[in-house]
């Protein structure tokens, strides 16, 4: 055989590897709404760059009449290419072939390259579209699962991992996601559950849509699973490429820097006004970051959960930093169950991987109700303070308004190592609100009075005076800066400026405990 033949040999077996499960099942695949494993990698690479692995691999399972039916590739694409010019891992798994379910051959495939990612220090990304483990194999195929947990929870804080759902996921194919650092979902054509409808109405007879128990809304805006969620595939895979825009390809990199026009002196006025002089008026915490971040461009995380509380990435002179903002729009910004965890995630997303932290403060505290403290608040609000305290990049807070409480000490405070602590004229630092703090300390002298509203209001008013102000907490150090609103983002981008060499580190130990 000469070359030419042995090229169109390769051809050949190359064309039928790329057919996966077949033309009719790729065409019931593009009716559902969806693309095929190989169209998705070509929407997220950069265009021409993905080289793939493992084309011919077979599975080899000889039982359930498998061995006449193996398909190369064994239902997952795997390989690397460039996402904006670095290189990144990825598999994408192809639902034509077995509904893309993972058999043992499948997961060596995805090990592979996992392997591959973090050896060379690349993100992996994760295109899920599969039913679990493949059930004509049996163990082998939850052995593989194994694996890949195994591989995820070692690289987590090494390479960053992105999942993105793009079909039914059920059983298995949900828990690699779910160590995973962030999961983006397609409305309408993905879903994630560990046991599907059918499941649960025969053991616990209920009726529920697989929408309802695991489509996009759910998890983005419910359970939390999810971070994004897009309307088309091709959506959600361009902003995969954004999202890995602020992030450094491994845990030793910083993120990468991205030149601006936006001057880093640019002032602004209209940021004296958006905070309201009413204390409990509420605004959007949004107003203030837009108008400070470079072009107004802040790419949030996570924005359909618990919206009480804000984080995302923005850049800052055009280095990255990791935004946390109590939202007094919702919940008049208080701390809670689900903020409090989505919040801490993302501190330590951030930690590991070398983005330094905003904070912006606005919070009366911890939400008071008995479903919150039977829900496990303490154990869950002291998440957002454990990794607030751990986390060693550099910090900068801001206290636009209220900083009440427990919640005070929670949202990277000085006394939780956070580098520069600056606050608005307009901060209110104390342990409690006016009102509350009246009631408490002078209950028996207001119970007294003849005119106990005019009293109250008298009392208030002194409140305010001496708490409900940043001096108080700027003469203890506890606040290096008050300054003029307008000038917050040149003030923000010299602080880390000034932090940029910063080094700490935790205590010798094997690892913390957070309070899970
Ligand atoms: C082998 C599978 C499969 C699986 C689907 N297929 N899931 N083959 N193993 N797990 C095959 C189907 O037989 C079918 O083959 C093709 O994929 C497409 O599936 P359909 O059912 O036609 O598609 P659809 O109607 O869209 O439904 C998709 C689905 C459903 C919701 C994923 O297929 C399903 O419920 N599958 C089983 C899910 C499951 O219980 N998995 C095991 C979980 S246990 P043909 O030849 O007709 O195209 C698990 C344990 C790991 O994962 C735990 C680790 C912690």
């Amino acid at each position: 055989m000469s070359i030419e033949d042995k090229l169109n040999e390769l051809k050949e077996k190359e064309k039928l590897a790329e057919l996966g499960g077949g033309k009719e099942r790729i065409e019931k695949q593009h009716k559902a709404g969806k693309l095929t494993a190989r169209e998705r990698i070509n929407i997220l690479f950069d265009e021409g760059s993905f080289i793939e692995f493992d084309k011919f691999v077979l599975n080899r399972n000889r039982d359930f009449g498998m061995d006449k039916n193996r398909v190369y590739g064994d239902g997952v694409v795997t390989g690397y290419g460039k996402i904006n010019g670095r290189i990144v891992y990825a598999f994408s798994q192809d639902f034509t072939v077995f509904g893309g379910s993972l058999s043992g051959a499948h997961a060596r495939k995805i090990c592979k390259i996992m392997d591959l990612a973090a050896k060379n220090g690349c993100p992996v990304i994760g295109l899920n579209d599969s039913g679990g483990a493949r059930i004509q194999e049996g163990v082998e195929s939850l052995g593989g699962y194994a694996d890949i947990f195994l591989r995820n929870t070692l690289y987590s804080g090494v390479v960053p991992q992105i999942s993105v759902i793009m079909g039914p996921n059920a059983g298995g194919a949900v828990y690699s996601p779910a160590i995973t650092d962030f999961i983006f979902m397609v409305n309408k054509t993905s879903y994630m559950f560990v046991t599907g409808p059918d499941v649960i109405k025969t053991v616990t007879h209920e009726i529920i849509t697989k929408e309802e128990l695991g489509g996009a809304s759910t998890h983005t805006k419910k359970s939390g699973v999810a971070h994004f969620a897009f309307d088309t595939e091709e959506e959600t895979l361009i902003m995969v490429r954004e999202l890995l825009s602020f992030l450094p390809s491994n845990n030793m990199e910083d993120p990468p820097f991205k030149p601006t026009d936006d001057p880093i002196d640019r002032i602004d006025e209209d940021l004296r006004y958006i905070v309201p002089e009413e204390s409990n008026k509420p605004y959007n915490i949004k107003d203030i970051i837009h108008k400070i971040v470079d072009d107004g461009y802040f790419f949030e995380v996570h924005a359909d959960y618990a919206q009480n509380i804000v984080v995302g990435f923005a850049r800052l002179g055009g280095n990255v930093v990791g935004i946390v903002a109590n939202q007094p729009e919702i919940l008049a910004g208080c701390l809670d169950i689900h903020s409090s965890k989505k919040a801490a995630r993302f501190v330590r997303f951030c930690d590991a991987f070398n983005i330094p932290l905003l904070t912006f403060v606005d919070v009366p505290g911890f939400l008071p109700g008995s479903d919150q403290e039977l829900g496990g608040i303490i154990k869950e609000g002291a998440k957002l303070l454990f990794a607030f305290a751990e986390a060693t990049v550099p910090k900068v807070t801001v206290i636009t308004r209220k900083a009440y409480g427990g919640a005070y000490d929670v949202m990277s405070s000085k006394h939780l190592r956070a580098d520069v602590n600056l606050a608005f004229p307009t901060a209110e630092i104390a342990v409690m609100g006016p009102d509350g703090a009246v009631n408490i300390i002078f209950r028996k002298e207001l119970a007294k009075s003849e005119n106990p509203d005019e009293f109250k209001k008298e009392l208030v008013a002194d409140y305010k005076k001496k708490f409900a102000n940043p001096f108080k907490a700027a003469e203890l150090g506890y606040i290096d800066e008050i300054i003029d609103p307008a000038y917050l983002r040149p003030k923000v981008i010299s602080h880390f400026e000034s932090l940029k060499n910063k080094k700490e580190s935790l205590p010798a130990k094997k690892h913390g405990n957070i309070p899970l």
